[in-house]
C-alpha cells in the first residue's frame, strides 16, 4: 500500500485528494475503502475511522485546531521539544534515518533537524498531495539530508520501500497520534514499529497524558467550532469517497472525555431522523443517533512506559511540561 512520491513533484503533479491512499492498485483499494466505510456506517453504533478526517480541507482544519487556545497538545509538545532539544538529540544520536509518521506539513521534524542532524528524512502521510506540497520547498533548505516522501496509509502497513535506509532508523510519531488506537491496537502498532526499526532502531513519540476532564472537553469542543468543522467535514469526505448524500447541516459535533476508558470520544450526532443513501446501501438514523469518528486515548507516564516495555522497547527517557499534560518519550529497540 505505498506510493513513493516523485522526486520533483509540484502541487499540480501530485496525486489528487480523491486517491490519497492510492497504492498502485487504485481500483481494488477504492473498493476495499468503500467496503470498510460501508461496514462502519451499517454497524451499531455507526463509526468511521479517524483517518477519513484528513482530506485536503481536513488537514488544514487540523492545522487550525493546533492554533486554538483550547487545544494544548501541539504547543505543549513543541515547548517540551524546545526546552529539551539537546538532551533529546543526544538520546537519538546524529545520522538517523528519521521516519516521520503522519508528517503532514513536516514542520515538527524540520524544527528538530538542526539538533538531530538526520542522515535521511522519510516523511509518510496518508495525504500524499499535502505532503508533496510541504516537502518540495524543504529540499533546497537542507541539501545534506536525503529526503524521501511516501504517500502511505501506515495504519495498514509499515512496509517501507528499499529507498529507506535500514541503518539507525528513528520512528518519529509526535502529536499523540498513538492515542487514536485502542490500547491493544497501539501495542500492535508499536510492535510493528519495533519490527520495522531493526536492532539499532529507536522511537521518539509524543503522548498526551490523563488530566482534568474540563480541560480535555474544551480541547476537543472549542469555542470557535473549528473542531466541529473538522469533524463535520468527514461527512463531505464520505460523500466523495462513497457517493453518499450526507447533509452536513443535519449533524452536530459531540466530543467529551470518557474517564472510564481514559479517552476523548468524538461523534457526529443526527439532529433529526434521517436517511443516508449511497450506491449499494443506505442507513436510517434516529434523532440523536451518532457516528463514532475518533477516540483519543490518554495515558499516564507509567502506563505508556509499560506499553513500551511490553512491545520490545527499553532505555526509556521521558520529558514533560511543568503541568504534566504531555510527554515526549525516546525508547530504544531491545
Ligand atoms: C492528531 C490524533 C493527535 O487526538 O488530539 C484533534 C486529532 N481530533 N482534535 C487528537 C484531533 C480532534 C488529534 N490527533
Amino acid at each position: 500500500m505505498l506510493m513513493p512520491l516523485p522526486q520533483n513533484f509540484s502541487a499540480s503533479s501530485a496525486t489528487t485528494a480523491a486517491n490519497l491512499v492510492s497504492d498502485g492498485n487504485g481500483a481494488a483499494h477504492a473498493e476495499a475503502m468503500r467496503a470498510e466505510l460501508q461496514a462502519g456506517l451499517l454497524a451499531a453504533p455507526a463509526s468511521a475511522a479517524p483517518k477519513y478526517l484528513y482530506d485536503a480541507l481536513g488537514s488544514r482544519l487540523f492545522e487550525a485546531i493546533c492554533l486554538l487556545p483550547e487545544y494544548y497538545p501541539t504547543r505543549t509538545e513543541a515547548a517540551i521539544f524546545d526546552a529539551n532539544l539537546a538532551q533529546i538529540a543526544q538520546a537519538a544520536g546524529a545520522g538517523t534515518t528519521l521516519i516521520d509518521l503522519g508528517a503532514g506539513n513536516c514542520a515538527k521534524a524540520v524544527r528538530l533537524f538542526p539538533a538531530l542532524q538526520p542522515r535521511q528524512y522519510v516523511p509518510i502521510d496518508i495525504s500524499a498531495d499535502f505532503l508533496a506540497q510541504a516537502l518540495a520547498p524543504l529540499r533546497p533548505c537542507f541539501p545534506a539530508i536525503e529526503m524521501t516522501g511516501i504517500g502511505l496509509d501506515f495504519s495498514g502497513s509499515l512496509d517501507l520501500p528499499a529507498t529507506v535506509r535500514q541503518e539507525n532508523r528513528l520512528f518519529f510519531y509526535p502529536g499523540s497520534s498513538i492515542g487514536n488506537f485502542a490500547p491493544d491496537q497501539a501495542a500492535a502498532f508499536l510492535q510493528r514499529m519495533r519490527a520495522a526499526c531493526g536492532a539499532d532502531g529507536a522511537l521518539l513519540i509524543g503522548v498526551d497524558l490523563v488530566k482534568d476532564k474540563a480541560i480535555l472537553d474544551a480541547a476537543y469542543d472549542d469555542a470557535l467550532g473549528v473542531t466541529a468543522a473538522f469533524n463535520l467535514n468527514l461527512l463531505r469526505h464520505l460523500n466523495r469517497l462513497l457517493g453518499a448524500d450526507f447533509e452536513v447541516r443535519d449533524w452536530r459535533h459531540r466530543a467529551f472525555y470518557n474517564p472510564q476508558q481514559s479517552r476523548v470520544e468524538m461523534h457526529l450526532e443526527a439532529l433529526r431522523p434521517l436517511s443516508v443513501r449511497w450506491p449499494g446501501g443506505q442507513r436510517d438514523f434516529a434523532r440523536g443517533e451518532r457516528i463514532h469518528t475518533e477516540n483519543s486515548y490518554k495515558y499516564t507516564m507509567q502506563s505508556f512506559a509499560d506499553l513500551l516495555g511490553a512491545t520490545g522497547f527499553g532505555a526509556i527517557r521521558s520529558w514533560t511540561d511543568a503541568r504534566g499534560w504531555f510527554a515526549v518519550m525516546h525508547a530504544r529497540a531491545v
